[in-house]
């Protein structure tokens, strides 16, 4: 594995850990407002990101290689005054996670590290799903509005939401991570 590479996914391995804990923080001012549903669906969605860093994780060390964890820097979270604000900042922090995405994808052809290409395409798929998901929650808040029945039905709505392993390897090679 190329220099290059291994500092790429090495970052990545960061980008997701700093994913798990910006959703943390969201959960965190989402519960002071009493948004307990949506609080719990923030959680949900921090342990799915710290699975897709150890999906990276395990990827190097399949491959011979030592995963090398950096700092990860304090989310910043004081600026935001509702629930909309939140989950719009989560929408922007994906779409950046796409990019980082598809950064690894371009590298990997170039590199002609065909193992990478294969292995990042879940990331690629999962992104897709990660923009949608944030995007139908966006939509709903913006059709709600202040009104504050809605509001609580949704927040209800958003505390249905269970916690599934994931990233690349939850499904065939559980045993393994
Ligand atoms: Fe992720
Ligand atoms: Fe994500």
């Amino acid at each position: 594995m190329t220099e290059k590479i291994k500092e790429i996914i090495n970052n990545q391995i960061n980008e997701e850990f700093y994913s798990a804990y910006l959703y943390l923080a969201f959960a965190a001012k989402l519960e002071k407002w009493g948004f307990k549903g949506a609080a719990s669906w923030m959680k949900v969605q921090a342990q799915e990101e710290n699975d897709h860093a150890l999906g990276l994780f395990r990827f190097l060390l399949d491959r011979g290689e030592e995963p090398k964890l950096k700092t990860i820097a304090g989310p910043e979270a004081e600026s935001f005054k509702n629930m909309l604000d939140i989950f719009s900042a989560g929408l922007g922090h994906e779409k950046h996670i796409t990019a980082c995405i598809n950064n690894i994808y371009e590298l990997a052809r170039e590199e002609k590290d065909y193992a990478l290409e294969s292995f990042i395409k879940w990331y690629i798929d999962e992104q897709i799903e990660e923009e949608s998901n944030a995007t139908e929650i966006i939509d709903k808040l913006k059709l709600i509005g202040d009104n504050g029945s809605a509001i609580y039905m949704l927040d209800q709505e958003l505390r249905t939401r269970l916690y599934i392993p994931s990233g690349p390897y939850a499904t065939s090679n559980a045993a393994k991570a």
